[in-house]
């Protein structure tokens, strides 16, 4: 635009736009020290070696331990184990005075099954409850316990929170409630035999749901009846881990323990109590 005001028209083409000095730039910039071939041929000769180290890394049997065959992985039965939640809290506590105990937890199972006692292969099912109504097809959170001549259940419990791993066992003869309606058998006082099982690894639909683990020791009998609650001896329960039951009838006696209970209707069934570890010693 010219300082004296006058009327320049704009100019119709970009080259146009570009003044003398600017294009005379650019062409010897272009001319002078032409990198582009040499670049594009560098990068051709790079492509080249990447793909040969790519397929020579995909070649199987090719003995190098980038082998794609190599890779670990998990069996397909094999559960994932859950993260540590509490990384690092052992640091926090660890000489810290705490000398009010947490009050304890109550930890409901997070599965209930059954098997068969004569069935060596322990195949496990799981009750339930489902029926119909005017909404559709409802499945309660109801969960069985039965302990009988024929039948025995498998519980598992996932061990709660941080500090918290001494750990008891109650069977208490849930009470009916305005959301559960126990259905209770027990004809007379009965003893059960409860069976640590060998499973460090969660029960779940997807992985292990099909037989029940096997049988690691006794850990205690019990005598169940409809009045009070029968504890179990506390045990140690690391944190984040799990503990999994299997509860029979006791030696060769019949028994009928038969029950439904719901961790909505808390303080019922069989559950888990845990109290404060991070004071004093053993269990
Ligand atoms: C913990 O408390 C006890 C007495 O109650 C005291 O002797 C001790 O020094 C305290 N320890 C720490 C780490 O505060
Ligand atoms: C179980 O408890 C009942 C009463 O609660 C008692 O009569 C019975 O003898 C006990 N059975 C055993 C084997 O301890």
């Amino acid at each position: 635009m010219s300082s004296s005001g006058h009327y320049t028209a704009l100019s119709h083409s970009s080259d146009d736009l570009v003044d003398d000095d600017n294009k005379k730039q650019y062409t010897l910039s272009y001319t002078i020290d032409n990198p582009y071939p040499r670049l594009f041929f560098w990068a051709c000769i790079v492509s080249i070696l990447s793909s040969l180290v790519s397929l020579v890394l995909l070649i199987p049997g090719s003995g190098n331990r980038y082998n794609i065959n190599n890779v670990p992985r998990v069996p397909p039965n094999k559960p994932m184990r859950r993260p540590n939640q509490y990384m690092g809290l052992d640091k926090v506590f660890a000489g810290r005075n705490h000398t009010e105990p947490f009050p304890p937890l109550v930890g409901f199972p997070s599965v209930l099954m059954q098997i068969k006692r004569s069935d060596p292969k322990r195949e496990m099912r799981e009750d339930e409850r489902g029926h119909r109504s005017p909404v559709g097809f409802i499945y309660p959170d109801d969960r069985h316990f039965i302990v009988s001549s024929e039948t025995s259940t498998i519980a598992q419990f996932r061990h709660l929170d941080y500090g918290m791993e001494r750990c008891q066992l109650v069977i208490k003869i849930p009470k009916p409630t305005d959301i559960l309606d126990p259905a209770i058998q027990l004809p007379g006082p009965s003893v059960i035999d409860i069976w640590t099982l060998d499973s460090p690894d969660e029960l779940s639909p997807y992985t292990i749901w099909d037989y029940a683990p096997i049988r690691k020791s006794l850990f205690v009998s019990l005598n169940i009846s409809e009045a009070g609650e029968a504890t179990s001896p506390r045990f140690l329960c690391p944190s984040g881990l799990f503990s999994t039951f299997e509860f029979v009838c006791s030696g060769a006696q019949s028994c009928l323990v038969d029950f439904w209970q719901n961790k909505e209707a808390p303080h019922g069934g069989v559950h888990m109590v845990q109290y404060d570890s991070l004071i004093g010693e053993g269990l």
